[in-house]
């Protein structure tokens, strides 16, 4: 039977999950593990940080990853690069894409902006072809505006 998630439901619960006086790390890893709980089908959910120009591994709930990525490298460097949402079907027809699970078949990552730079990039991973579409690309959108919301807090805390 196929799972029908309540996005409109999970946008309420995360946006009462990200709290503007918790630390950024408190939120973003809260995020990961209700993203991971909730989102059926996932192999990987969570957040890489830049830092000093390159992607570094943040809050995340699954297998142990690589630990920086250059911007402009996989998925996940490619959106940064772009600043734009990467929405992977098939993440072998992916030139590039880094493989840290090699259960991973699907893959989106979201970039996350403040003051117009990218600061860190939510990245979600299937171990299913094609597990992500318009909604999910939509949610996942969200977490990240929900993140950014938070951010201008913590960078001037
Ligand atoms: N697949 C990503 C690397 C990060 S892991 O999926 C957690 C990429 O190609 O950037």
């Amino acid at each position: 039977m196929k799972i029908e998630i309540d996005y409109d439901a999970l946008k309420e619960s995360v946006k009462s999950l990200i709290v503007e006086d918790d630390w950024i790390i408190s939120n973003m890893s809260n995020v990961s593990s209700f993203i991971f709980g909730e989102v059926n089908d996932l192999n990987w959910a969570g957040f890489y940080i830049m830092r000093t120009g390159r992607l570094e591994l943040g809050p995340f709930i699954g297998q142990p990853a690589c630990v920086r990525i250059p911007l402009g490298n996989g998925v996940c460097g490619t959106a940064a690069a772009l600043k734009s949402t990467m929405l992977v079907p098939d993440v072998h027809e992916f030139p590039g894409h880094i493989a840290c699970d090699e259960n991973s078949q699907s893959e989106i990552v979201v970039p996350i902006k403040y003051m117009g730079q990218v600061v860190a990039v939510l990245d979600i991973d299937s171990p299913m072809r094609n597990r992500f579409g318009e909604k999910e690309q939509l949610f996942f959108e969200y977490v990240a505006k929900e993140i950014e919301r938070v951010w201008d807090k913590e960078i001037n805390k």
